[in-house]
Formats: C-alpha cells, sequence, structure tokens
C-alpha cells in the first residue's frame, strides 16, 4: 500500500509559496512524472476525493477507440455509460457499452457487478493492468464510483492513445452522507440547471441532493391540491422594479420533480426535499392567508433576513401539511424529508390569542415547546408514510422524536448535543460549510458574504467533534455544504460559490482522516480544475488570482506586495508582458519606482492558474481606494457584498456592513490634499433582520433630504475632515459622484472613517470608490 508519498510533515504546513513550489517539484519528481519508467505515487494520480488504498503497479494500460467497454450485471449499465459520458467530454473518443452475460478475463475494461464481493454498498475495487481494467462492486453505488475514479486517472489530452498508470484501488467512503443543499427559493434555478449540478456532485461522489424548495421568497414544488401554492407563492414582485409591477417566478412541476429525481439516482444521488417549517412560510403564507397566525394577507417577500411569518397551529395548517407531504412523500423515493425547523422567531405565536390559547390548552409551557409539538405532528405524518424526519438544529430545543435526524447548522453545537441524545447528526455547519460565504478578499469576487471561508476552512473541517464518545461518533452520518442564493442569482455565481471548495468537501466526506492533508490536496487540485474546464464546470477564478498591494514609500516609489490566495507560486513582470515561469518569481514585496505596471500571476507545474492580473501603479492610483480596499469600521452585525440591481450588467459590487454602514481607510496619505472625491451607489434596502435590528447604530443626523457624505479622522468620533450633501438624483447605473472639501490642515497618514447621514432607507448610500485630490494637481 502506497499512500499520499508526497505528505509535508507538518512543521511545513504554513510555508510560503516558493517552499511548496520547491515540494510540488520534489513530488512530480518522486511521482514518476519526469521519469515514467517509476510507478506514479497517489498523489500525482490527482485523484479527488482521495481513494482509501491505492496501489501503483508499473506499466500502463493503452485506452483508445477500439478499447472494449464492457458490464456485467444490468446494474452496471449506469456505471459504465458514466464512464463513456465522461470520457466523450473529456478526451473525445466514444466508447459504446456492451453487456457481457457473465463476467470474463478478456482485454478491454469491464464493469462488474459481484453482489458476492465482500464489499459495502458505495465500495469498490479497480484495477487497471497493461490488458484488462477492471472495477468490481457488490452493489450499484460502489461501481459508479469506480467509474468516476477511473475517469479521473486519465491523463490530460485528447490523444488517441490514453496511456492510464497501473494501479490497484481499493475503496471505500467515511460517510454514507456527503450532501450538497440549494435553495431554489431566494434564487429559482431551471431543471437543467439543477441537472448540471448534480453531474457535478457524481464526479465528486457526493451522493445527497439536500433541496430547499420552500422560503418567505417562494414556494418552488408543485403541490396538486394546492395550486396557489406555485401560482401565487412562486412569484414575487422584482427587487429592482419596486411598485412597477414586474414579477419573478419559477417553480418546479410534478413531472420535473420526477424526472430530477431519476437524474439523481441514475448518479446515485438521493434527493431530500425541504418544506420549511413553522417559519420561512411567508409564501406559502401568501398562496393560502389562513395558514398565517396574524390574519394578514402578505406578498411573497422579496426581503432578505429573518422573516416573522409563522404558520399557525390550528388543525386546518395540520390538514394541509399532511396533504402537502403526502404528495412530496410520492415524488422522493428516498428515506428522508427535511422539515425546515430554523429561525422561527415567535413574535406572532406570543402575540396571537388564538394561538396562545391552543397552547394552554396543549398545556404546553411556551412557544419553543409548540414549536415542538408542532415538529413532531409532522414527524407522526412522515412515520405514516415510511419516511425519517430531518431538520435543521432548532428542532432541538423542545422535545424531539428519538427517531429524528439534526442538521446542525448553528456551527457543531446542535451537532454535539443530538448525538449525545441519540439521534443521528449531519454536520453542515455555518460558517465553515455555507459556501455563500466567498472564499477570498480578492476584488474579483461576486456578490455574496464577505467574510471569508476560504478552501483551507473547508478542508480543515471535521465533522466528527472530539468531544464524542465513539459510541456517539456513530450517529454522525457526514456533512453538507449549502448553497444558499440569498446573494447568488445564476448558475455562473452557483459554480463560482461550489467550486473548488466542493472537492475540499467531497474529500472530507470520501477520504479516511488520517490520509487527508491539505497541501497535497492543493497540489492535486490544478488537475481537478483541468477535469472542470473538460466537463464545462464554472469554478471560482479568484482563489487562483494575484492580488496587489501598493503603498506609497515617498520619492515617487511604492512598496507592492503580491499574493496568491491559496499560496500558489507567483511569477511577475514589471513594465513587460505576462508573466511565465521564466519570470521572476515573486518572494518579498517590491520596492518600485512610479509609474509602474505590473503583470503577475499563479502557476502550479508550470501551467498559469488564473488569467495574469496586470495593474498600473501611480500616484493617482495610490491615492484611490476602491470599497475592496477599505475595511468595515462595524465590529458586528452582517456585511454583505451587494449587487447593484439597476445594473447587475455593468457588475457593481459594494461591500457594506447593512446594520451600521461605515468604511475605513487606515493610513489614508493626506499631505497636500485638497479635495475628496467619492462615488457611492443608491441601493434598495431590503433586509429583515428579527433580532438583530436592536444592534443597528444611530445614523448621524441629516441636514439635508438625501442625507450627507461625512468623512472623520483618527476613528468614527474624530473631527470632520469633509463633508457634502448627497444628490437628489443618481445616474442610470444607480451612481453619484461628489466632491468634500477637505476642511482640516490635516497632514501625514490618517485613518479616515467614511459614512453617510441619515436614515434612507428603503435606500441606502454605499461606498464605491474614494479619492484623495491633491490641492495643487502640481
Ligand atoms: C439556515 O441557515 N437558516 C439553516
Amino acid at each position: 500500500m502506497m499512500r499520499s508519498a508526497c505528505r509535508t510533515s507538518p512543521h511545513v504546513t504554513s510555508f510560503h509559496g516558493w517552499l511548496r513550489s520547491a515540494t510540488l517539484t520534489a513530488c512530480l519528481l518522486l511521482a514518476g512524472v519526469l521519469l515514467p519508467e517509476r510507478p506514479a505515487s497517489a498523489q500525482s494520480l490527482a485523484l479527488i476525493p482521495m481513494p482509501a488504498h491505492v496501489t501503483q503497479e508499473k506499466g500502463r494500460y493503452t485506452l483508445d477507440a477500439t478499447t472494449r467497454l464492457q458490464y456485467s450485471g444490468q446494474a452496471s449499465a449506469s456505471a459504465a455509460d458514466e464512464f463513456a459520458r465522461l470520457l466523450a467530454r473529456s478526451h473525445a473518443i466514444s466508447l459504446q457499452p456492451t453487456p457481457s452475460s457473465i463476467p470474463t478475463s478478456g482485454a478491454g475494461i469491464e464493469f462488474v457487478l459481484d453482489p458476492t464481493a465482500k464489499l459495502g454498498p458505495e465500495d469498490y475495487r479497480l484495477t487497471v493492468g497493461p490488458l484488462r481494467i477492471e472495477v468490481v462492486a457488490a452493489q450499484a453505488p460502489g461501481l459508479f464510483y469506480g467509474a468516476i475514479t477511473l475517469w479521473q486517472l486519465l491523463p490530460p489530452g485528447r490523444d488517441d492513445h490514453i496511456a492510464i498508470p497501473a494501479v490497484h484501488i481499493e475503496d471505500t467512503p467515511r460517510f454514507p452522507w456527503r450532501g450538497l443543499m440549494l435553495d431554489s427559493a431566494r434564487h429559482f434555478q431551471s431543471p437543467e440547471q439543477v441537472k448540471q449540478l448534480l453531474d457535478a456532485m457524481a464526479v465528486h461522489k457526493l451522493n445527497v441532493f439536500h433541496w430547499h424548495l420552500t422560503d418567505d421568497q417562494g414556494w418552488r414544488i408543485q403541490i396538486l391540491r394546492y395550486p396557489n401554492l406555485t401560482q401565487v407563492g412562486g412569484c414575487r414582485e422584482k427587487v429592482d422594479m419596486p411598485g412597477a409591477g414586474s414579477q419573478e417566478c419559477g417553480f418546479y412541476t410534478q413531472a420535473q420533480i420526477r424526472e430530477i429525481v431519476a437524474y439523481a439516482a441514475a448518479r446515485q444521488i438521493t434527493v431530500v426535499p425541504e418544506i420549511d417549517v413553522p417559519g420561512h412560510a411567508t409564501a406559502a403564507i401568501a398562496a393560502y392567508p389562513q395558514l398565517g397566525t396574524t390574519g394578514q394577507r402578505l406578498p411573497v417577500s422579496n426581503e432578505r433576513g429573518i422573516h416573522a411569518n409563522l404558520f399557525n397551529v390550528d388543525e386546518g395548517t395540520f390538514e394541509f401539511l399532511d396533504q402537502v407531504l403526502a404528495e412530496v412523500a410520492e415524488l422522493f423515493p428516498g428515506d428522508y424529508i427535511h422539515i425546515g425547523g430554523d429561525e422561527a422567531i415567535k413574535d406572532q405565536w406570543r402575540a396571537s390569542t388564538r394561538v396562545q390559547q391552543r397552547r394552554h390548552e396543549l398545556g404546553l409551557a411556551d412557544e419553543a415547546q409548540l414549536q415542538a409539538w408542532f415538529i413532531t405532528r409532522l414527524e407522526a405524518m412522515l412515520v405514516k408514510r415510511g419516511k425519517r424526519l430531518i431538520g435543521w438544529d432548532e428542532i432541538l430545543e423542545g422535545a424531539l422524536p428519538a427517531s429524528a435526524t439534526v442538521m446542525s447548522w448553528r456551527g457543531t453545537d446542535g451537532g454535539i448535543a443530538a448525538a449525545r441524545a441519540g439521534h443521528d447528526v449531519v454536520m453542515s455547519p455555518s460558517p465553515d460549510l455555507y459556501l455563500d460565504y466567498l472564499q477570498t478578499d480578492t476584488p474579483g469576487e461576486p456578490a455574496g458574504r464577505p467574510k471569508t471561508v476560504p478552501l483551507r476552512t473547508v478542508y480543515a473541517f471535521d465533522p466528527v467533534p472530539a468531544e464524542l464518545t465513539s459510541e456517539q461518533r456513530q450517529h454522525v452520518l457526514g456533512l453538507q455544504a449549502n448553497l444558499w442564493t440569498g446573494d447568488i442569482a445564476d448558475l455562473a455565481g452557483l459554480e463560482h460559490a461550489a467550486f473548488p471548495r466542493l472537492a475540499a468537501v467531497a474529500e472530507t466526506g470520501w477520504t479516511p482522516q488520517a490520509d487527508k492533508d491539505y497541501d497535497t490536496f492543493l497540489a492535486r487540485l490544478p488537475t481537478q480544475l483541468r477535469r472542470y474546464r473538460e466537463l464545462g464546470i464554472g469554478y471560482a477564478s479568484t482563489p487562483f488570482s494575484v492580488v496587489l498591494t501598493a503603498a506609497a514609500t515617498g520619492e515617487g516609489r511604492a512598496r507592492i506586495t503580491l499574493s496568491n490566495p491559496l499560496g500558489y507560486p507567483i511569477h511577475y513582470n514589471i513594465n513587460g508582458g505576462p508573466p511565465d515561469t521564466s519570470s521572476p518569481a515573486y518572494r518579498a514585496p517590491l520596492d518600485l519606482a512610479l509609474p509602474v505596471t505590473i503583470t503577475a500571476a499563479a502557476f502550479a507545474d508550470g501551467k498559469v492558474l488564473a488569467a495574469p492580473m496586470s495593474r498600473l501603479i501611480d500616484a493617482t492610483t495610490l491615492l484611490r481606494h476602491e470599497d475592496e480596499q477599505l475595511e468595515q469600521c462595524a465590529e458586528d452585525g452582517p456585511v454583505l457584498r451587494m449587487a447593484n440591481p439597476r445594473s447587475p450588467e455593468a457588475g457593481g459590487l459594494f461591500n457594506v456592513a447593512i446594520l451600521a454602514p461605515c468604511w475605513r481607510w487606515s493610513d489614508a496619505p493626506l499631505d497636500g490634499i485638497g479635495t475628496i472625491r467619492v462615488r457611492a451607489a443608491r441601493l434598495p434596502y431590503r433586509f429583515r433582520l428579527g433580532s438583530e435590528e436592536e444592534r443597528r447604530r444611530r445614523f448621524l443626523p441629516a441636514t439635508t433630504a438625501q442625507g450627507e457624505l461625512d468623512i472623520r479622522i483618527d476613528g468614527c468620533d474624530g473631527p470632520r475632515l469633509a463633508t457634502a450633501a448627497m444628490p437628489a438624483h443618481v445616474d442610470a447605473e444607480g451612481l453619484a459622484t461628489v466632491l468634500a472639501p477637505v476642511r482640516l490642515p490635516a497632514r501625514g497618514a490618517h485613518t479616515l472613517c467614511i459614512r453617510f447621514s441619515g436614515d434612507t432607507r428603503p435606500q441606502m448610500w454605499v461606498l464605491d470608490q474614494i479619492s484623495l485630490q491633491p490641492t495643487d494637481p502640481e
């Protein structure tokens, strides 16, 4: 057995790019990439997730268009088909799988389903020899994963003859639940887009697709008995057109759902639908107001955040939910139905005489117990249909039926408590596995949450908490990453958020814990990116980009710092074209005379990882900062990277702390500055923040209708450096530029605090760019 031959020892895990480069080169040498006669190392095979056991052999199998691709056992057809499909996409070689009634031992590739093999349902054995490749599994899922691994063994290129390294792999997953959640309520994805995500899950050996189908912002699953759920609950007013009556709508018909469930099943993926109760219910209540607690007619929400609207606890509501779950149970053959249970703030239940009367009748002490009773009613509805209940960790807040499974999202505490209480658990903690948190702090990130969850964090997450006993650990079914779509409007955004971080989730879900190693994962990652490109999966390029920071050092010079978010080595040129590996390697900050143009890119295995960055640095650019270059002053409260709905194509994106918008520029060079020019956007404010609202700070008092730009020095309580009234009108993109004369004789570098006065909701000013302008341009 040979595992992870290039694992770096713990004391070099935090090395800098150049050392990693040296290590990678050493790995490749050891791997035999440069010495082809020797067996390749497990690492050079660049499999993700890394299998449990890999043994290299000498030699190779050569695949070409004449290779015989066979399968024995009907259930093995889908594995052979998947291999043929992937091969055609990546290498443009078309092989037609053919059945063989008995396993043969002849030349070619054969997928063998052998129910007598002593293997678990997802296990497989894969042997690549000079004449024959054999994949054996006891059950269809194992054979399918063998097909994925075999495809991953293919070297790149569109040669007619593909040399596959000889190898023997014995593989088994670490966890039975390797999940991805997609929120189709906040933004709707077409059935084709859902299938694209399922395709991508399959090549990561992920096996649970948790589908968040209902929320305040949309009800997306057709329920035949209640057509308003989708006719009314599937549409909402468009955010960029308040009052204009323009709607955005979307739902999945039952026929589409059946097709997606079958598509997933062919890829060994079980679909777990989520019907979120008793909160996140606004769309359902908009469709059928009698379900709500206040009796008010509500629109489907087009706001973000936590809404107060709860289902009521009348018997009619349980009849409704029973009928809904009957149709859901019919559509989804898997064991589990997810009933949400999260973020149900209880204000409406507390204020409702009817709900309180019911609570007293039931002898329940408080609203948490009422929710527990609600969930228990649903569990009975599921059990009678042969289904199991899973819910977010709030379902632990009252007595919970023993058979219920808990999905831990508020960190891992809920999961720990649930496992201790004997419940099965899926670990899906925020923020570590919340893919709507951005993965880098580079300016190229799309809308999302700028508190970053980098690849390293996702990779480091372990679903089995150390504090559990070995018996309690058995309850941890696995892990799941979540794609919430409040900020993610399209497939490109989903793919950016998911990849490559989902590769890290996949490795944690599959690979033995002892074999996980972040540095070797990074060494394998460029090959995974190549696979993404072959399959048309649009991964994020930001982790592979180069970030530049520049600071004036006086006398027309600047200190330039380059970095790559993942620590891959960087090469750069000064006043030259795009860099290659013969360009200077970046090792330390550069002290350069201005003006200067820097081009730089990150590299692995001699290949560029993402499009090179090019930046001109001169006296003017040093005095200008985009919002991404500024810090947020607020220590708490949500920070969002918000898209400008007026000009999504223009790509305007703004980092803003929505409870207390405020930006800080540390070390702003104020010598000789006479005017500050600020470009700001006026964005719609559409948030419900529940109890977080209380943390909203008071706005500075405004003296004009639209509020004023307000810039202080030396902290937000410091003297006012500059101010200017904000205009009544913005341009077609929602932007306005104001010039604020400097009112203090400031010299040297100071920290600027930049705010806008006045509570101008339902719109708010957000900073886009700030420039310091010298009094005398000379
Ligand atoms: C959740 O993020 N509300 C489960």
